[in-house]
């Protein structure tokens, strides 16, 4: 399959984007949430995979285990705002989804997540990943996704990645509406706390079936998890499921970057107390 030519960042809204998340603006924008759906927001490679995985198995696993062995989690879980033109859109993907509650992913900064989701009050789970770890994840994901832009070498991205993303505040969100943070870091408690905020009370042997499902060699080797049914993106120049690892940014950050990285990562996230683990 021919594949088409990577596509080009621009501005929308104040918010660098490629035009795979803005050709079905028009859907996205009026899209109809509805009270039980689940928005698993977050930014692109904090852990979006690992948390869809975590929920799907949580709803789904015993009731309707076919899902695990014949659809990809790009399926179960539609990615809003895509339009990749390989599968349907994620509006049509979240519109033909029959299940309750729906699960649905965004990448989207919370100004443009549309606003049905908002007045319908929806639960949303926010995955939160260290700047670091993140950027490094970003760095490969960009290199073997075809619909992304051309990454370039690692020290443009890197200040590239500096100078273009945007803060997001998790907690001020979170008291106004119904918001759970989480992180890719240590799936036991994970499990707990989004059992407590989604109000399930999964038996301690179900919880150690999605937690095994979730294990990062487990996902790795799961062709339903690990995107290697999707045509634009090559796993052999670098696997979807990388490392799964906290830490992997001291590869590749210099003594340098890693010192303007904390210079700057402080300034812009100087109202958040959320903390992060940037070491194991
Ligand atoms: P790395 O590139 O650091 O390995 P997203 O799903 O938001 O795109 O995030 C992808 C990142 O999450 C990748 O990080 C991937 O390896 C990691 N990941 C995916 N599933 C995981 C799992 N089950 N356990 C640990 N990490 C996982």
């Amino acid at each position: 399959m021919e594949l088409p030519p990577r596509p080009k960042l621009f501005d929308f809204h104040g918010v660098s984007m490629i035009h795979h998340f803005t050709d079905n603006w028009e859907n996205i924008r009026n899209f109809q949430a509805r009270p039980d759906d689940i928005l698993i927001a977050t930014y692109p490679k904090a852990g979006t995979t690992w948390v869809s995985y975590i929920l799907d198995l949580l709803y789904f696993g015993q009731t309707a285990p076919e899902r695990q062995t014949s659809l990809p989690i790009y399926e179960r879980v539609p990615f809003l705002e895509s339009d990749f033109h390989i599968i349907p859109p994620g509006t049509e993907l979240a519109d033909k989804l029959s299940t309750s509650p729906r699960l649905i992913k965004t990448h989207l900064p919370v100004q443009l997540v549309p606003k049905s989701f908002w007045e319908q009050n929806c639960r949303i789970v926010y995955v939160a990943r260290n700047a670091k770890d993140n950027a490094v994840s970003y760095f490969h994901f960009d290199r073997m996704n075809q619909a992304h832009p051309e990454p370039g070498d690692w020290n443009n991205y890197l200040q590239r990645f500096m100078d273009g993303k945007s803060e997001q505040c998790v907690y001020q969100l979170r008291q106004e509406y119904s918001v759970q943070c989480v992180f890719l870091q240590d799936t036991r408690r994970e499990l707990d706390r989004l059992c407590s905020f989604l109000g399930l009370s999964p038996s301690a042997e179900e919880k150690e079936r999605v937690r095994g499902g979730v294990q990062f060699d487990t996902m790795k080797k799961n062709s339903m998890a690990n995107y290697s049914t999707i045509p634009i993106m090559d796993i052999k120049i670098s696997p979807f499921m990388r490392k799964g690892k906290v830490g992997d940014w001291k590869n590749h950050f210099t003594v340098a970057q890693s010192e303007q990285f904390d210079e700057d990562f402080k300034k812009k996230m100087k109202n958040t107390t959320v903390q992060f683990r940037t070491v194991v």
